[in-house]
């Protein structure tokens, strides 16, 4: 069973584990869990968790954005984050997704299938479209947002900008 959980403060080690498997940046993914002792991690889950819940913008580019882990058959394998609107910097570089799979579970369609969720969340938060900027080089990633709809819409020097609709699946 594949399922998307939004991030607790009251999550575990299983996620603290993943987040540690996972390399802290790859490919413009941040992944601000790694590198953390396992009290530093319960913090940093209660300050994400208010990400989610804010408003407005933060210290002038910090948008509320929602965690989602990625489980299959209760093992978090990969997780993504929802960016609830963006600003000029975001449509650049950033956009309002991004999504990271557990390096051992690359290559079986879970990027695939995150994404898809993911969209489905980015639908429940309001958003009709959802964009992803991709570096160049990042075949595999747009790979997985091809698969979903995604049209290249523009680029800049290192990165594609691709737009997905979030209603793609019930097409
Ligand atoms: C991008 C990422 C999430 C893909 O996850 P994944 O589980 O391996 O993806 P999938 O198994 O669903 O594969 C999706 C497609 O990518 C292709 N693919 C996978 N790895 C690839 C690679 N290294 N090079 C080229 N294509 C690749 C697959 O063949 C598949 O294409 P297909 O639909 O034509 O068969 C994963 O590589 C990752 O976590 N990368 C690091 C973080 C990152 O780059 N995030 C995206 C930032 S925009």
């Amino acid at each position: 069973m594949i399922e998307l959980r939004r991030l607790s403060p009251a999550d575990g080690i299983d996620v603290y584990d993943m987040l540690q498997e996972i390399p802290r940046e790859e490919n413009g993914f941040m992944n601000n869990g790694h590198g953390k002792s396992f009290e530093e991690y319960r913090v940093w889950l209660k300050t994400m968790d208010e990400e989610s819940h804010r408003q407005g913008i933060v210290d002038g580019w910090k948008v509320p954005s929602t965690t989602y882990w990625m489980y299959v058959d209760g093992i978090p394998v990969g997780y993504g984050k929802v960016r609830h609107f963006l600003t000029d910097s975001l449509r650049t570089a950033g956009g309002n997704i991004g999504y990271v799979i557990r390096p051992g579970w690359r290559g079986q369609g879970y990027g695939k299938e995150l994404l898809r969720l993911l969209l489905v969340k980015a639908r429940g938060i309001g958003m009709d479209k959802a964009l992803v900027t991709i570096r160049k080089d990042n075949a595999a990633s747009l790979a997985v947002a091809r698969a979903n709809g995604g049209v290249i819409t523009g680029e800049t020097d290192e990165r594609y900008l691709v737009w997905l609709d979030t209603r793609e699946d019930m097409k």
